[in-house]
């Protein structure tokens, strides 16, 4: 707990594959924003894994097309840390659609390297809940097989 009482958190930072490049802009914009990485690794999603991650929207219309694209590289997974973390990655983000954070967030991460509805350059996980999910996703604590923690960057 920091000095004014504020607590801090853990959430997911998902670097998805059109943005992987960017990923040194947004290590720094997390950095001027007072979020710490603890954790980072790169890895490609499997459908499986991927269909698994995003399970809750695989009624909707465009859950073939986020599987695609969301295995059409590799994505980057964070554990970021700060005070109410979860709302301000998301705020960092902007709008999931594109075209709406470039004319009402033009300085968000979306509106910069996103490119439209599908191809929008991050994720942030929307809850406590989902951010402790989406962390044990990616991070387990008690690692699934050797080779799963192996090439994983640990930092807090
Ligand atoms: S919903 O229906 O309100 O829950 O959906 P939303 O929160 O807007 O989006 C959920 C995730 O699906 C992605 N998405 C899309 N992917 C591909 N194509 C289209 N048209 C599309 N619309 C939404 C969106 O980027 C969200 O991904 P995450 O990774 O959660 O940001």
């Amino acid at each position: 707990e920091s000095k004014l009482g504020s607590k801090k958190e853990k959430t997911l930072a998902l670097i998805k594959p059109d943005a992987v490049s960017k990923l040194g802009t947004i290590v720094i914009a997390l950095r001027e924003n007072d979020i710490q990485v603890c954790k980072a690794k790169m890895v490609q999603f499997s459908r499986k894994d991927a269909a698994l991650f995003y399970e809750e929207h695989q009624s909707k219309p465009f859950f073939n097309s986020l599987i695609d694209f969301m295995t059409s590289g590799p994505v980057v997974a964070m554990e970021i840390m700060g005070t109410n973390v979860t709302k301000k990655w998301r705020e960092l983000l902007g709008p999931t659609s594109t075209a709406e954070a470039r004319s009402t967030a033009p300085n968000s991460i979306r509106a910069m390297f996103g490119s439209d509805d599908t191809r929008n350059a991050a994720h942030g996980s929307d809850s406590a809940d989902s951010a402790a999910r989406e962390l044990e996703f990616f991070f387990p604590s008690r690692a699934r097989c050797e080779l799963a923690n192996t090439a994983k960057f640990e930092n807090c």
